[in-house]
This record gives structure tokens, C-alpha cells and sequence, in this order.
């Protein structure tokens, strides 16, 4: 029997929304949670920091944890990181970028909305995405680290204004053209747990983001193994204290009834 977990990594809870449609399509498979809370935030952090911190923090939960494969359920660690940390490692490593091409797919408008961290909305990768799967329509962008906080505040059971959702989202409506926005790429993991939030918060407003896509590609990418049965998931933190501990009903609620620290 193969006890090999998947690894999801983010720096706080983000992950969660990609580990919900992995855990529907693979129910007996064993996952590692870990976030690097001695890390968050991300998205307001430089490049050079990233690119620095993500590949030795996944070096050393590769060497601990011995997953088969890890999953960088983190927008800004992957548009800036991936190919640091697929030079690094030898095993295969699935990132998360910008739902761009599902968004362009369903706008009847041809005006997508990118919602991310000031990080992740400001890399060439989002440019590129935008030249090669949204050439006719408009993109516009907007970087938030208010609504990474409002997202881990939700985990954590504390109550967040409804108004403060749709001040977020002035930052797209209010840019020009923004009026015609009718898709909106939740392009940081950490908003898809906030989407019934801001769709309150936007009526007509379609919501996007990567959880499906990478649910789908971890499916191929394991075909034809053996898992060890459904095992107890454990959730790992780079600094463990009261803040994260306070996430354990949470966790388990997901699958990770054990909390560990890096
Ligand atoms: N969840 C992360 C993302 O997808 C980053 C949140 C943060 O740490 O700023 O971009």
C-alpha cells in the first residue's frame, strides 16, 4: 500500500478551496495541509521573498511528509515561484494561476475582473494569461490584502461587514470600463471561501477560480495508484500558536484532525 500523501501548500487557510473538489474527486487519498503562518501574507510581499522562502519550506515538508505529489494552492507562490521550486524538487509539483481561461469562456461582455494579491496581479504571468486566453476582452485587475484577512477572519469564526466585501470590489467596478464586468477570476485561494460574500456583494456577477481545473489535473496526474485508504490528514504550520490552533475545528471539519508545526 502506497501511504504517499498530496501536499497542498499556501501561507494561510487559502488552500482549503482547492483542497475541497480534490478531496470530492479523490476521497480515499491522504493529504498534508500546510500553510506558512510565520509567512502570511503573501501579497505584500516582494518577489525576491517569495521566490526565496517557498522552495526551501517545500524542500523541507518533501523531505518530511514524502508526498507523491504537492500542489501550490497558492496563486502568488506559483505565478512567481513555480519554476524555482519545479527546478528544486523531483517530484511533480501542480500550481494554481489565474482562472483567466474558464473567466474569458463564460464573459458574454468580454470585461473580466482579476481579484488577487497586489503580488499576483501585477506578474507578466497574468499578462500572458490575459494575450493567450482573453486576447478580445478587457482585463481589468485589482490587488487586495484586506480580502485575505476577511477570508482567514471568516475560518476563524470572527464576523466581517458585508460592506467592506463590496469596498473590495469598487476596486474593479470603480476602474473604467468596470461597469461592464460581468466575470470575476477569484485569482487568490483564498477568496473562493468568501465567494457567497462577494457574490451577495455583486449580483449577475459570475465568480471563477482554479479549484476545479486543479482538482481535475491531480486526478490525471495520479491515475492508476494505490492510495492507503482514507487516513487521518494532518495540517502543518510554519509558527503554531493560539491563532492557528484556533482553526482546528475548521481543519477537522476538512480532514485534518491532527495540527503539527514545521
Ligand atoms: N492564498 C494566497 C494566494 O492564492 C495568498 C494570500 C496571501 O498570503 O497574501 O495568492
Amino acid at each position: 500500500m502506497d501511504m504517499r500523501p498530496i501536499l497542498f501548500f499556501d501561507s494561510g487557510v487559502g488552500g482549503l478551496s482547492i483542497v475541497g473538489p480534490a478531496r470530492a474527486a479523490l476521497p480515499e487519498a491522504p493529504f498534508v495541509y500546510a500553510a506558512d503562518s510565520a509567512g502570511f501574507p503573501y501579497g505584500t510581499k516582494s518577489e525576491a521573498e517569495i521566490a526565496a522562502r517557498v522552495p526551501v519550506l517545500l524542500g523541507r515538508l518533501a523531505e518530511r511528509y514524502r508526498p507523491r505529489l504537492i500542489v501550490i494552492a497558492c496563486n502568488t507562490a506559483s505565478t512567481i515561484a513555480l519554476p524555482v521550486v519545479r527546478a528544486a524538487l523531483d517530484l511533480p509539483v501542480v500550481g494554481t494561476v489565474p482562472a483567466i481561461k474558464p473567466a474569458a469562456v463564460l464573459s458574454v461582455t468580454r470585461t473580466i475582473g482579476v481579484l488577487g494579491t497586489e503580488a499576483t496581479v501585477r506578474q507578466a504571468y497574468v499578462d500572458d494569461l490575459a494575450a493567450r486566453f482573453a486576447g478580445d476582452c478587457t482585463v481589468l485587475r485589482y490587488g487586495s490584502a484586506a480580502l485575505v484577512e476577511m477570508a482567514e477572519a471568516k475560518l476563524h469564526g470572527r464576523a466581517v461587514a458585508p460592506e467592506r466585501y463590496a469596498k473590495v470590489l469598487d476596486g474593479l467596478f470603480s476602474q473604467p470600463g468596470g461597469d461592464s464586468i460581468d466575470v470575476i477570476v477569484n485569482a487568490c485561494t483564498h477568496f473562493p471561501l468568501v465567494e457567497a460574500e462577494l457574490a451577495a456583494a455583486a449580483p449577475g456577477v459570475r465568480f471563477v477560480d482554479g479549484g476545479p481545473g486543479i482538482a481535475r489535473r491531480i486526478v490525471y496526474l495520479v491515475q492508476g495508484e494505490t492510495w492507503s485508504g482514507a487516513g487521518e490528514g494532518i495540517a502543518v504550520f510554519t509558527r503554531l500558536g493560539n491563532d492557528e490552533r484556533a482553526l482546528g475545528r475548521a481543519l477537522a471539519a476538512r480532514g485534518f484532525g491532527r495540527i503539527e508545526q514545521l
